[in-house]
């Protein structure tokens, strides 16, 4: 906790920042969308009526999830005070853009995205009545369901491509306001898939039907492929993940200068700092 509380200290922010109470529902705001393809799905009437079949519910296991560092369910470790930290700048500045939908990135593999994504994703939807749904898009070498121990009905990508009916089918509900939707396998030319048609059906699905109020997407990594930086451009903004002692100086210009000429950047988390004291990582 000393090293949390010294990092936060170095950082300008105060314990009584980060150890606030839960804050309280915010008033649900119209979608404004961006001004890209997706966002032109709103009014069509064509939008997917499957609402008569309930969504697959599934258990996680909150201790198993703690020693994947998921640390924003059981909320007993005290590193989830930095994820209540970034859920509330992340709220903050989704509120006042009026955003909804944030993509999460890296430069390279396995700086924490997942981890970010999900930590984020637990501790967004603790906030009464604040709907939140994760997307996992990394069609290459999806985490989120072998992260939970969960077997998807049907994937994402299956869905993409044209082999599953239902979009309803690759979503499960894991908390009253959580809903995640599932990839397993690895999907090749993941990048045209992402650019697919069928984006548009899955994005009307996710606005008519799921009705969040925030929508995670878990991204490749941008230097692996051009499917984050194909996508970027549906979603209203996004964080870049990275990782200390892995990622360089120049992966971190280089990404953060293609994303903000996207005008995309929420901001950048700097994941695996080490604590010169204990060599332990915190987040
Ligand atoms: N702060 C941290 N300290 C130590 N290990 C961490 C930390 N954050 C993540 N990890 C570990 O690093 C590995 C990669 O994390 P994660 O899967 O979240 O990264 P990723 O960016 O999603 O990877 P990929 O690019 O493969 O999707 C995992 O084993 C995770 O538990
Ligand atoms: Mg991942």
């Amino acid at each position: 906790m000393e090293h949390i509380k010294s990092a936060l200290k170095k950082a300008g922010i105060t314990d009584s920042d980060a150890l606030a109470p839960e804050p309280v529902a915010p008033a649900p705001h119209e979608f404004v969308a961006p001004a890209d393809p997706i966002s032109k799905i709103g009014n069509d009437d064509s939008a997917e009526k499957t609402q008569a079949k309930p969504l697959r519910q599934v258990e996680v296991d909150s201790k198993d999830l703690e020693r994947k560092r998921i640390v924003s369910k059981s909320m007993d470790d005290p590193t989830h005070i930095a994820f209540n930290l970034l859920r509330t700048r992340v709220r903050q500045a989704m509120s006042e853009n009026k955003w909804k939908s944030l993509a999460i990135t890296s430069p390279t593999p396995g700086c924490g995205k997942t981890m970010v994504t999900l930590n984020l994703a637990f501790s967004l939807s603790r906030n009464p009545g604040l709907k939140t749904v994760v997307v996992d898009l990394d069609l290459r070498r999806p985490s989120i369901a072998p992260t939970l121990n969960i077997e998807p009905d049907r994937s994402i990508a299956q869905y993409l491509l044209g082999r599953a009916e239902e979009a309803r089918d690759c979503f499960v509900q894991v908390d009253p306001n959580l809903v995640l939707g599932l990839n397993s396998g690895h999907t090749p030319a993941s990048s045209e898939l992402l650019q697919a048609p069928r984006m548009l059906d899955l994005f009307r699905f996710i606005d008519k039907e799921l009705a969040p109020e925030v929508v995670l997407f878990d991204l490749p990594p941008m230097k692996s492929s051009d499917d984050a930086l194909g996508f970027l451009p549906r979603v209203d903004t996004s964080l870049l993940v990275v990782a200390s002692g892995t990622t360089t100086t120049e992966e971190v210009d280089e990404c953060e200068l293609q994303i903000s000429e996207l005008d995309k950047l929420l901001g950048i988390v700097l994941n695996k700092c080490e604590d010169t004291q204990t060599e332990d990582y915190y987040y």
